[in-house]
């Protein structure tokens, strides 16, 4: 465990790293040693997993939306600063698919504000932002090591920080409670066990061996068909600021204008799958349209502060119209493949741009049946 808790987080820029049983706890276990307190405010993107924010509520504070930017799927700074009020106390900026949030950006408003900025890195093994590694970015960061992951134990997680502090809270918080220099039965906060295995710590440890060569690999991969789709009409990949040194490529998302293939997105994607490409619409729903927040379905967290919350008025357009119109996403596993690969899947997308026409009599024949 000490020697992948060490390699991961040296290999991520960090003094510090320790292992958890997933990606979920470790936001929590980040929140909880930051010092977040009920009726607190943490700024989220709404297009992410629900743990994001679901994290934050099982810290009892209230996940409060920022929008996404249209054309990198992050996080906007702007979007950020005008969703700080007094109470907020923390941002997560996840980076979505592996490509860095633009964290200078954010740093200015935590900078500001006096907030605690935490990078959800589960999608971010190894990717660079100005030359320096994810998860050395914030305060702290939070990787996942769940199946779909680049480096993956079936399950786990893993805190990164630089922070002696928080590095300490954290680990006293994954481990019952305990301090480094207390006995085994003594516990000094209500914490719990979310410690990592060492069988996983030992599967971990092999494969990230290879992780900087298959990241290199990924992201050559990930470029060369931005490159080639951003060729098709209708076809928008995200876009990559020039301060996205390394993206992992955990995803390879793109926007997709229906219109120019003469049919909705559902029915491209159909069209895709019939040319042998595996990819799917991602997040159909924007987290604050969940019914978990339309209903205020938090169990026994924010009773105190429920009644003022009403997550049906929260107004982020870039996400909503992603998740119901135009996302699409290809897997990371893909991107290890050889350049041929790249180039059959941007025909596969020419392809079925060529054919819009008869695309679009199918969509309408299926919307008859
Ligand atoms: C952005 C993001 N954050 C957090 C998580 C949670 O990680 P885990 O499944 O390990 O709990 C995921 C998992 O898919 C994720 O995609």
């Amino acid at each position: 465990m000490k020697e992948f808790e060490e390699r991961f987080s040296e290999l991520h820029g960090c003094r510090y790293g320790i292992g958890v049983v997933n990606g979920t706890v470790s936001l929590r276990i980040g929140l909880l040693a930051a010092g977040i307190r009920a009726g607190d405010e943490v700024i989220v993107p709404p297009y992410t997993f629900y743990s994001t924010a679901s994290a934050v509520i099982e810290s009892n504070a209230v996940p409060v939306f920022a929008d996404i930017d249209l054309e990198t799927f992050n996080l906007d700074p702007k979007a950020v600063e005008a969703a700080v009020t007094p109470r907020t106390r923390a941002i997560i900026a996840v980076h979505f698919a592996g490509q860095p949030a633009d964290m200078d950006g954010l740093r200015a408003v935590a900078r500001r504000h006096r907030l605690v900025l935490i990078e959800d890195a589960a999608h971010a093994h190894a990717a660079l932002y100005k030359g320096r590694p994810a998860g050395s970015l914030g305060d702290m960061a939070s990787f996942s090591f769940q199946s779909s992951k680049n480096l993956t134990s079936g399950e786990g997680g893993i805190i990164t920080s630089n922070d002696d502090g928080l590095a300490e809270a954290c680990r006293s918080i994954h481990n019952c409670g305990r301090i480094p220099t207390g006995l085994w039965y003594e516990h000094h906060v209500l914490a719990g066990n979310y410690r990592l295995g060492e069988f996983q710590a030992a599967v971990l440890n092999a494969q990230l061996t290879r992780l900087e060569a298959q990241t290199v690999t990924r992201d050559r991969s990930g470029r060369h068909l931005a490159s080639m789709l951003s060729a098709i009409p209708g076809v928008h990949p995200q876009k990559r600021p020039g301060d996205c040194t390394r993206h992992s490529y955990h995803l390879f998302m793109l926007r997709l204008d229906g219109a120019s293939f003469g049919a909705p997105r559902q029915a491209v994607i159909k069209a895709l799958q019939a040319e042998g490409i595996h990819c799917s619409g991602g997040y159909a729903i924007s987290l604050h349209q969940q019914p978990m927040f339309l209903n205020k379905s938090f169990g026994p967290y924010l009773e105190k502060v429920s009644r003022r919350l009403n997550y049906s008025r929260v107004h982020c357009p870039n996400s909503d119209r992603i998740c119901r119109e135009e996302g699409l996403w290809l897997e990371q596993s893909v991107f290890l493949g050889p350049k041929r690969d790249m180039e059959d899947i941007a025909r596969a997308f020419a392809k079925v741009h060529d054919h819009a026409p008869a695309l679009a009599a199918w969509a309408r024949k299926q919307k008859r049946v």
